[in-house]
């Protein structure tokens, strides 16, 4: 009789997986971003989700979920139904480096949710105001070395990749600066166009505009070539101020532990898609944005992508001496 039941059970819910699948998508979808409106994760979740979202025939609707470098947003992905309806934008941060930097995480990035699909990758750029005394990376080092602790690096909050970025780049360069932490890079950016802090590490897309209006001049690139379309003249930090240094934010869609698989195939393939139109992909190649193989974005690739860069961050955060708790 046991048996039976627990026969029966699974069947169930066999049936019932399949049965939401095969309906899916029958209502707005919610995709939550783990960083104030207005930022790169924000605005690549918001570009990705109008491409899917058409191709679905199913609304996108975007939560800004911020706080804690984007690990306020993921738990709340993590405790969500895996009904389909609730995915979360992941990032390098607190999706790669969260369980490194955090004794205490409420969530595990591999165990805790299933992988969808991979977004293209941006290199950052490294930011200084219009009226900043440093002309080159070199000067801002320099400086650094001379008054330790007295340069301020605004962030997108601890654990965000404007945050690990920088915190890398103090390691190699050997200085010590202050990171001040914001809800993301939308507010971390309007501060350093005010002058209230020095620099910034931000994506090399968003941060586009300000650079091309005159409003933030960017010294070097993480990129290990230039970016001769977008940023003409500006050097990679690799070139001569930080051999081997090269740093880009990747990105992608994860939906909370036991989505049905054919959700997940559902959404890659709109995604695949989505990436099929060329006027598409050449605008965010000519934004720097990085295309990658058609095969990274697939979620089995993804989910290997994930369980590695946990690993890779445990040591980059352990020789950078980087600690949040
Ligand atoms: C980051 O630095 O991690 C992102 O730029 C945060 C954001 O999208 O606001």
């Amino acid at each position: 009789m046991k048996c039976l039941k627990t026969l029966l059970a699974a069947l169930c819910i066999t049936f019932s997986a399949g049965a939401l699948a095969q309906a899916w998508p029958a209502r707005n979808i919610t995709w939550i971003v783990p960083f104030a409106a207005g930022g790169p994760t924000d605005a690549m979740a918001r570009d990705i989700a109008d491409k899917v979202s058409k191709q679905m025939g199913q609304v996108i609707v975007i939560e800004n979920a911020a706080g804690a470098g984007g690990t306020i947003g993921a738990a709340k992905a993590a405790r969500a139904t895996p009904d389909g309806y609730t995915f979360l934008v992941g990032h390098m941060g607190y999706m790669g480096a969260g369980p490194a930097l955090y004794k205490k995480l409420s969530y595990d990035p591999v165990k805790d949710f299933d992988a969808v699909f991979r977004f293209p990758d941006t290199p950052l750029v490294l930011l200084v105001g219009k009226s900043s005394p440093y002309k080159s990376a070199a000067d801002l080092i320099a400086a650094a070395k001379a008054a330790p602790g007295k340069v301020n690096f605004s962030n997108a909050g601890l654990g965000s990749s404007s945050h690990l970025i920088a915190a890398l780049f103090e390691a190699k360069a050997g200085i010590d600066v202050t990171q001040v932490a914001y809800k993301g890079a939308a507010p971390a950016i309007n501060d350093l166009i005010a002058g209230q802090v020095d620099v910034m590490f931000d994506q090399s897309n968003t941060a586009l505009p300000q650079v091309q209006g005159g409003r933030l001049t960017a010294l070097a690139l993480t990129s290990t070539s230039p970016m001769p379309q977008q940023y003409p003249g500006v050097p990679p930090l690799a070139e001569k101020v930080l051999p081997g240094f090269e740093a880009a934010t990747w990105y992608g869609l994860y939906a909370p532990k036991g989505v049905p698989r054919e959700v997940v195939q559902k959404m890659h393939q709109a995604y695949l898609k989505a990436l099929g139109d060329k006027e598409w992909t050449r605008r965010m190649g000519s934004q720097g944005i990085l295309l990658l193989p058609d095969a990274s974005y697939a979620p089995e690739a993804f989910a290997k992508h994930t369980a590695s860069e946990v690993e890779r961050w445990r040591k980059v955060v352990t020789d950078a001496k980087i600690q949040l708790d």
